[in-house]
């Protein structure tokens, strides 16, 4: 699992607690703590960090990889008058300790954790935490002095193994089924499916494109649309119906759809057209392969699905899909990209690791698309979507097309998305952000200590093959509960970042073919998967971020099923994300429990983290939203604002800015997405 060591994602915070004090490097403890708010996380980064002073007031950081010492990142305090504290400075682009704003945090940085203040002014999530100072060796090809994320060379695949780096993966993943009936099974329409015609739709941008009210309208080449009919897709949903013609239009498109409402499709259907439609360039039979379009996902069971989506719609027609993807034998990836390659889905430490090593070449690329979009291009996949796009061979912006999807899309992340786009087009469907509207959404008072009863409670309730999906922070929490669970007499199993590829493909089979009713998992499987029948999503821990608790429930109650969440939220862990939670209940018209409005208003230094308050709920090009908010002009709906004040600049949405960073690398339990 090469990819997943310097992919770290998400912070830890229900399982370490104040145990995450310091940075530790390499076993090394060089992390020092001070102030109120405490950077730092145990880590197996192998450099050796500098520790790292985390105070309320300001972030201070520990050495980075290019040996400048830290400083504050400082960049422009937070003007959002409801973070923690608004003390915090954020620097987007320090190569300090990594500080940061909101999720911007620390991007590019090369040292420390990359902390932020999402949680208690000082505890944050942080993605990829840095490898502490710049002595280190480089993760990715094992020499000495740079970072991972700096990392000029190819990936050392199959390098010798270090003392605590994973065996190089020899897993094989088993052949896709040529079974039609298996290709086309798809999750059977629910109820409220055409109730998506009422959600209110907006394009901004040049020159919108007219939107369409049936595949018949859409023009898609005969091949194409006979697989539709196998899919039996017989009436698109609104991210369908707007976003195909803007893609079959040759324009770029950022689109933001709720989860479950059939963003896959609405690339796919016009990307795979188009590529018939113009002519398919053919594929050496070896050697490089040029792939015309790429798909990039965050997680490789993502990708997986993507991929079975492509070879769905693709079906009977000559595009070649492969998907590439870590923790598997190059090898076999190599032999798959070898046979011909149309479109590719990937991950994208494989990806890159296949360019760099000759394998693939991106000048051919006529589509390029993101999905979960803005999970790709915060600090965690930013840095390799930025030498995706930056590749001397890829086509520059406007001569190939980019097209990004997501349920969410924090202000500052379509800013950074806007420098990958051209003229593009902004599709909103609903609220930028917002939870699905098909789940049910139950939040309840529980002390960690009660969780454990409490989700056996519930578990016994209801009907025993109903299937459930518990969220939990921490790997080794996911571990523990899976297998507390199974001693309880619930079929379970589990899946995060620290099992073997193989295991969490089988993690994912055994549930969706409800052999597991239960599966335990990180935020590793809280994006993009479409499991049928998940009738409960429960969060055993609530994420730190507000965006991770819409994706994650939206594992339930997709295309126009209905779904069940219940959160648990701990009194002492999350009062941070409550007044978030709070706007995302009102806005899906679900109960606010009063326990939660107690909190909310009492909370000092609520989070609102990446989103809070803001929901990039609109087209960031329409400009700053100030105080006032509320009303706004098309294209420049404040959903969030609720009357005045609720403007706030795209820039600072996040928290106050954390506490150092420095010190080690990732912290141990972090979880990796890719
Ligand atoms: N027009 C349609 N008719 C019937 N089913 C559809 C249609 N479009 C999509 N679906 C089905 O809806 C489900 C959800 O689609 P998809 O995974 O693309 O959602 P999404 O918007 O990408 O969600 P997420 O935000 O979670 O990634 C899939 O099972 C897909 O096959
Ligand atoms: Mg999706």
């Amino acid at each position: 699992m090469s990819e997943d060591w310097d992919t770290q994602e998400e912070v830890s915070n229900g399982g370490f607690g104040a145990s995450r004090f310091g940075g530790q490097s390499n076993g090394t403890t060089s992390g020092l703590s001070g102030g109120s708010s405490i950077g730092g996380g145990r880590g197996r980064g192998r450099g050796r960090g500098l520790g790292a002073f985390g105070s309320k007031l300001a972030g201070v950081g520990g050495s980075n990889s290019t040996g400048d010492s830290g400083g504050f990142g400082r960049n422009r305090p937070s003007r959002n008058e409801t973070n923690s504290g608004g003390d915090g400075w954020g620097d987007n682009n320090n190569s300090g300790g990594g500080f940061g704003s909101n999720r911007s945090k620390g991007f590019g940085s090369g040292g420390g954790g990359g902390f932020d203040s999402n949680r208690s002014g000082g505890f944050g999530s942080y993605r990829r935490g840095g490898g502490g100072g710049g002595s280190g060796e480089c993760f990715k090809c094992h020499e000495m002095g740079h970072f991972a994320r700096e990392c000029p060379n190819a990936e050392r695949v199959d390098a010798e193994n270090g003392d605590d780096r994973p065996a190089a993966a020899d897993y094989v993943p088993p052949e896709p089924s040529q079974d039609e009936e298996v290709i086309f099974s798809t999750i059977q329409k629910g109820i409220n499916f055409d109730k998506y015609d009422d959600i209110p739709v907006e394009v901004s941008g040049n020159d919108p494109c007219r939107c369409i009210n049936s595949f018949g309208e859409a023009d898609l080449y005969d091949s194409i649309a006979e697989n539709v009919r196998r899919a039996k897709y017989d009436k698109p949903t609104p991210v369908q119906k707007y976003g195909i013609p803007i893609v079959s239009a040759g324009r770029d498109l950022m689109a933001c759809a709720q989860t479950g409402s059939g963003k896959t499709a609405a690339f796919l259907l016009p990307i795979l057209s188009g590529l018939l439609r113009d002519g398919l360039q053919s594929s050496a039979l070896s050697g490089q392969q040029c792939p015309q379009c790429i798909v990039v996902s965050p997680t490789r069971e993502l990708a997986i699905q993507i991929f079975d989506e492509a070879r769905k719609f693709s079906y009977k027609t000559m595009i070649k899909c492969v998907v590439i993807y870590g923790g598997t034998k190059v090898q076999h990836q190599t032999s798959m990209v070898d046979r011909g390659c149309n479109v590719l889905v990937a991950t994208p430490g494989r990806l890159l690791h296949f360019i760099n090593s000759g394998m693939i070449s991106v000048e051919k690329v006529k589509y390029l698309v993101l999905d979960e979009a803005d999970r790709m291009l915060d600090m965690g996949f930013g840095p390799d979507m930025e030498k995706l796009v930056n590749n001397p061979e890829m086509p520059k912006k406007g001569e190939r097309r980019t097209l990004m999807f997501s349920a969410t899309f924090p202000n500052e992340v379509q800013e950074r998305a806007a420098e990958y786009l051209d003229n593009y087009l902004f599709l909103t469907v609903g609220r930028v952000g917002g939870a699905n509207s098909d789940v049910r959404q139950v939040v309840v008072e529980v002390p960690q200590a009660a969780k454990k009863d409490k989700l056996i409670e519930i578990l016994q309730s209801q009907p025993e093959n109903d299937r459930t999906l518990v969220f939990t922070e921490t790997k080794r929490g996911a571990d523990f509960l899976a297998s507390y669970l199974s001693q309880s007499g619930f079929p379970t199993t589990s899946i995060h970042g620290d099992r073997e590829q193989r295991e969490r493909e089988e993690a994912l089979n055994d549930f969706k073919r409800n052999r597991a009713s239960v599966l335990v998992a990180t935020s590793v499987a809280s994006r993009g998967l479409d499991i049928p029948a998940v009738k409960h999503v429960v969060n055993f821990d609530l994420p730190s971020e507000i965006d991770d608790y819409v994706h994650r429930i939206g594992r339930t109650g997709r295309c126009g099923n209905t779904g069940l969440s219940t959160s648990f939220y701990n009194p002492e862990k999350d009062a941070a994300i409550s007044r978030a939670l709070i706007k995302i209940l009102a806005d899906a018209h679900q109960d606010v429990p009063e326990f939660l409005e107690n909190v909310a208003d009492s909370a000092i230094g609520t989070y609102h983290g990446n989103t809070g308050g803001g929901f990039g709920g609109r087209d960031t090009r329409s400009g700053p939203r100030r105080g006032g908010g509320g009303g706004g002009n098309r294209g420049n709906r404040d959903w969030n604002s609720g009357g005045g004040g609720g403007g706030q600049e795209s820039w600072n949405s996040g928290g106050g800015g954390g506490g150092g960073g420095g010190g080690g690398g990732a912290a141990e339990d972090e979880e990796a997405w890719d």
